[in-house]
Formats: C-alpha cells, sequence, structure tokens
C-alpha cells in the first residue's frame, strides 16, 4: 500500500473500526478447510437477497399498489405490472429476476436448511444460528405470501383469500384477527396497501436484521464442516484452528465459483423459462383478479404446498373445533418444529457422515415425504391424495418427535479427532 492509501486507512481506522472488522470477519476469520458443495448455499441465500432488494427497488418505482379499475376496466396493479412487462425498458428483465429470485431463493434456502440436517449444524454450540435460521424462514414465508397479491392476479387474490380465511377458524380471536389483516371483510384494496407496505419494508428490515443475527452468531461460535469436528478443539502455538484457513482469499474465491453456477442456472430460468412451467408463476395469475370468479383450483405457489399439504391432510374436527383449526394448528406447528432441531437430536456425534443406517434410512424417508406432500399441495384433493397425505403428515411430524429415540439408539462411527480432506 502507498503511504498516501496507508495513511487514509489509518485515519479512518482511528475513527472505525474497518481493519480490525475485515480481519475478524474475513481475512482472519478461520473456516474449516473442509467445506464442500453444501457449503455454497449460504453466501448464495445472501446473493439471492441482494438481487431481491435490488430488483425490488426498481419495481417499487413504477408498481401500483391500486385495486379500483382504470379506464379500460383492468384493475391499476395488474395493469402496473403488465406496464412494467411491455413498456419500461429493461422491465420484464426485472420482473423476471424478481419472479425467479423469489423462488430461486427457497430453493437454495432448502438446500442450505438440508445441508444442517446433514451435518448437524443446528447442534450445541449453533443452537442460536439455527433459531435465527427459522425466524428467517418464517420471514421469507410471510415476504413471499404478501409479495404474491401485488400483482392482482386471479391467484394472488384467491390465494391471499383462502389463506386469510384460515386465521378466522381460530378460537375468539379468529374472525378480528382476519378482519385486522385483511383490513376490510374481503380482500380489496385496502388489503392490497397493508402488504404492499409490509413486503416492501416492514418485513425486509425483518429479514436483513435476522440475516445479521444468524450471521453474527455464526461469527461467534464459528462453522461446522462436513465432518461435524469442532476445529477450534485443536490450535496451533498462535491460537489458529489447525484445519483452518483464513476466509478471504480461499472462501470468498470459492464462492465464486458457487456464484458463477448459480447464475447460469438463474439465467437459463430467466431468460428461457421465467414462468418455471407454471411453478414459478402461475398461468391462473396473468388473468386479473376477479372478485366474483373464483377459479376452479386454487394452489399455493410450489415452495408452500409441503405445509398446505399439512394443513389440508387434517380433515378430523377435535374437542368440538373445526377441523379447519386444527389444520392451522398442524401447518403453522410443522414450521416451528424445525427451530427445536438441537433438543430433539440426541446423537453422539454431528455428520451424517458418521450416523448410522438408521438416521440415514429415516432422514431418506422423511426427506420422500416431504417431496409427495410438496407435490399434492398443487393438485387438487381427492379422497386417496388426502389419505396419502395424512401418512405423509404423520412421518414428517414422526420424523422430528421421535429424534430423541431413535437418533440414541442408532449406531454411530465414532468421530474423527481432525477434518477429513477428500
Ligand atoms: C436469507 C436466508 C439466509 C441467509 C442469507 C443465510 C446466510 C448464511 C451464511 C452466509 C452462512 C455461512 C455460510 C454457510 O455455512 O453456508 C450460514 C450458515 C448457517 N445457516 Fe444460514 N442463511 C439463511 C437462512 C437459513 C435458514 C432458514 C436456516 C435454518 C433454519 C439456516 C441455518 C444455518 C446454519 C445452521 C448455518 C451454520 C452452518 C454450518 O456452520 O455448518 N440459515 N447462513
Amino acid at each position: 500500500m502507498t503511504t498516501k492509501s496507508q495513511q487514509l486507512l489509518n485515519w479512518v481506522d482511528e475513527r472505525f473500526p474497518l481493519t480490525s472488522t475485515w480481519k475478524a470477519h474475513l481475512s482472519e476469520y478461520y473456516a474449516p478447510k473442509n467445506f464442500n458443495f453444501w457449503y455454497f448455499f449460504g453466501s448464495l441465500a445472501l446473493l439471492v437477497l441482494v438481487i431481491q432488494i435490488l430488483t425490488g427497488i426498481f419495481l417499487v418505482m413504477h408498481y401500483k399498489p391500486d385495486a379500483s379499475l382504470n379506464a379500460s376496466g383492468i384493475p391499476v396493479a395488474f395493469a402496473s405490472v403488465e406496464y412494467i412487462m411491455r413498456e419500461v425498458p429493461g422491465g420484464w428483465l426485472i420482473r423476471y429476476l424478481h419472479s425467479t429470485g423469489a423462488s430461486a431463493f427457497f430453493i437454495v434456502v432448502y438446500l442450505h436448511m438440508f445441508r444442517g440436517l446433514l451435518y448437524g449444524s443446528y447442534r450445541k454450540p449453533r443452537e442460536l444460528i439455527w433459531i435465527f435460521g427459522t425466524l428467517i424462514f418464517l420471514a421469507l414465508m410471510a415476504e413471499a405470501f404478501m409479495g404474491y397479491l401485488l400483482p392482482w392476479g386471479q391467484m394472488s387474490f384467491w390465494g391471499a383469500q383462502v389463506i386469510v380465511n384460515l386465521f378466522s377458524a381460530i378460537p375468539v380471536i379468529g374472525p378480528d384477527l382476519s378482519l385486522v389483516i385483511r383490513g376490510d371483510f374481503v380482500v380489496s384494496d385496502a388489503t392490497l396497501n397493508r402488504f404492499f407496505s409490509f413486503h416492501v419494508i416492514a418485513v425486509p428490515l425483518v429479514l436483513i436484521g435476522l440475516v445479521l443475527a444468524h450471521i453474527v452468531a455464526l461469527h461467534e461460535v464459528g462453522s461446522n464442516n462436513p465432518d461435524g469436528v469442532e476445529i477450534k478443539k485443536k490450535k496451533d502455538a498462535n491460537g489458529i484452528p489447525l484445519d483452518g484457513i483464513p476466509f478471504h482469499p480461499y472462501y470468498t474465491v470459492k464462492d465464486i465459483v458457487g456464484v458463477v453456477g448459480f447464475l447460469i442456472f438463474f439465467s437459463a430460468i430467466v431468460f428461457f423459462a421465467p414462468e418455471g412451467g407454471g411453478y414459478f408463476l402461475e398461468y391462473n395469475n396473468f388473468i386479473p383478479a376477479d372478485p366474483l370468479k373464483t377459479p376452479p383450483h386454487i394452489a399455493p405457489v410450489w415452495y408452500f404446498t409441503p405445509f398446505y399439504s399439512i394443513l389440508r391432510a387434517v380433515t378430523y374436527p377435535l374437542f368440538g373445533i373445526d377441523a379447519k383449526f386444527w389444520g392451522v394448528v398442524a401447518m403453522g406447528a410443522s414450521v416451528v418444529i424445525i427451530a427445536f432441531l438441537p433438543w430433539l437430536d440426541r446423537s453422539p456425534v454431528k455428520s451424517i457422515r458418521y450416523k448410522g443406517g438408521l438416521f440415514k434410512g429415516i432422514l431418506a424417508v422423511f426427506v420422500v415425504a416431504f417431496f409427495i406432500l410438496g407435490y399434492l399441495g398443487v393438485l387438487p384433493p381427492t379422497a386417496g391424495r388426502t389419505l396419502v397425505s395424512q401418512i405423509c403428515s404423520v412421518i414428517y411430524f414422526a420424523f422430528f418427535l421421535a429424534m430423541p429415540w431413535y437418533s440414541k439408539i442408532d449406531k454411530c462411527k465414532p468421530e474423527p479427532d481432525r477434518v477429513t480432506s477428500k
């Protein structure tokens, strides 16, 4: 560094912890040397968050949250999205980046969470990283749900109608609660305005705050790795973990590989299949919202469908309360239960590499059940499908609730002392 730039840096450092922050979180943050493919998804989630915020800023410049009809009888909100797609220079690209970004966010986050399951990344001392993660997941679901109302298409309208109505099944407070959420007796302009406000400012602020907390907690305890070995247990004379390498430049460079791979996949969808076969953008949503015409089949976007299936699987009333209420409870519980994993897993080892056949087998069954639930959630219910989703819902909950038992009796291999490099 030249003396001039060094002087400038010193000037800044005396007033702001720039160099010390860079060192603590990048050049002297020691990460395990054996990160694999699964460790790309945290930085990719950050990348998608940035894509969503940047494209969102430009969308807001042209979008209008207004349910009233324009001179052609089209809702203003719907027409403003069409205007973005057809008239605004590059508008189609910004919109497709944002709509594909929503699905990409969930793909990346589901893989990121699955990595946590594979390597026991939620175990002590990373419980808080996991809890912040579960809260991020909840916030992300709220963000996606409210964003989906904004184009004011048939699916936006009727999807919101179905989901907000669910809250009215809660005894005593339910009807008032759904009224507060909607701001009206039906989904209307008031709903569109409050969802817009939550989608563009309130929830993103919460999300950013949670992501910061997630990373601060991670850097406090250090990253886990595919062997589930704590690298901080074996340090050299300078206090540097023997199996650690500085995050920068090693993982900043490695993460670029993940970013490039992701961008190839992401651009392929944005440019060649932005509708994602009707899964990323549902065809019914190309029709303006019509409160007088219910679509024959209302299905949520793919990333909600496993949980939606659990909701629909509950068909029996209990204690004199409607099945709909218990469905909502089951759906809520199916997300909240994820936060309890750190205390449900009693295995002596963290990583799947050293876990026994029992855990591996049960995890495989859980994954299959989760996919089946996801698939059934996009289809209209029949008696047969409801039965299958009931079986898969039981498997889903059993995976978590029986974990203290099967993770304890599972025959694990001994964990190595140091990480293995493969
Ligand atoms: C916006 C969403 C999210 C972002 C931006 C994000 C970001 C990150 C980043 C950058 C890392 C470090 C790199 C890595 O280990 O891959 C990380 C680690 C981690 N995240 Fe997330 N995350 C998000 C959501 C979640 C969710 C939903 C969960 C779980 C419910 C979760 C659980 C974890 C865990 C357990 C670790 C530590 C992994 C380890 O050390 O093995 N994250 N996250």
